[in-house]
């Protein structure tokens, strides 16, 4: 088959791309940045460039973009972008639209969340039939809290009482690969990592293998989201459905340093 991976270039959207090409299929990437080789489509969910050429006979959508990073675009890209790529699919008869989202997030005061509840709205609007799997968050969103949490000289400043359910992107992709190259079916069960942690623990392995000697230091934090991410709201923990641990990314990650188990 012939699959659009929109955010291809990103964390998770990367192995889709190589997973689908490691199992017979072709994939076409939709970037903001310059074209890298033919199977890439230079767009903006933003703008709407590029889009039409990127949804060109293709069979289905793999669309994994999004803008989490900065606040003043979430609605424009998640929810906006989502609503015109869909348009611009619906028009060229593409036949299924596989949309990832985040398990547990309804209710959870998380700024980003209210974008991704509002593109699943516009997913569930049928303008293409669809499918959508809610994952826990990926062990490359543990890497990128904890290093903006340890910035300070010395010190990681951690909530030690947040709950996560990590989970590999290469098992999201794999999923991800399965229902795109079949059928639409709606919303799938939740998708989760193998092991619930505790983010102290986390924090443990991660300072351990990339800033070792940091003081970490429990960061307690005055938002209700905090309270929400301690109360495990995030979790799936019937649904320990990915194999890769925290420290197995790690160890693949980092091959050369050696990782103490915590
Ligand atoms: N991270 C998690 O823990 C987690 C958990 C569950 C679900 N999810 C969902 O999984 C998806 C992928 O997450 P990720 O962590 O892999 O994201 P990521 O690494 O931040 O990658 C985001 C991708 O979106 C693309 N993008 C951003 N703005 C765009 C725009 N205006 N037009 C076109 N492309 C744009 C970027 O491509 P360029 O920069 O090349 O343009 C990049 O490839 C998201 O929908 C996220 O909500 C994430």
């Amino acid at each position: 088959m012939d699959v659009l991976v929109t955010g291809g270039t990103g964390a998770l959207g990367r192995e889709v791309v190589k997973r689908l090409i490691d199992t017979g299929h072709k994939a076409r990437i939709l970037s903001r940045k310059r074209a890298a080789g033919d199977d890439w489509v230079q767009g903006d969910l933003v703008t709407g460039a590029g889009l039409e050429l990127a949804v060109k006979d293709v069979d289905a959508i793999v669309h994994a973009a999004s803008d989490a990073l900065d606040p003043r675009k979430y609605h424009a890209t998640d929810v906006l972008g989502t609503r015109r790529l869909l348009a611009m699919a619906r028009e060229a008869g593409v036949r299924h639209v596989v949309y990832i989202s985040i398990v547990g997030m309804d209710g959870v005061a998380y700024p980003y969340y209210k974008s991704k509840l509002a593109a699943e709205a516009v997913m569930r609007e049928n303008i293409v039939p669809w499918t959508m799997l809610r994952a826990t968050q990926f062990h490359t969103l543990m890497e990128i809290f904890l290093d903006a949490m340890s910035k300070l000289p010395g010190l990681a400043l951690v909530p030690f009482t947040w709950q996560f359910q990590p989970v590999d992107t290469t098992d999201v992709a794999r999923r991800l690969v399965d229902v795109a190259t079949a059928e639409p079916s709606g919303m799938l069960p939740d998708f989760g990592g193998p092991e619930v942690r505790e983010f102290k623990s986390l924090a443990i392995s991660w300072l351990a293998l990339r800033k070792p000697g940091k003081r970490l230091v429990n960061l307690q934090l005055p938002f209700k989201f905090s309270r929400q991410f301690a109360s495990g709201r995030l979790l799936c923990p019937e649904h320990r459905d990915g194999m890769v641990t925290f420290e197995q990314y790690l160890a693949r990650r980092y091959p050369a340093q050696k990782l103490k188990q915590p």
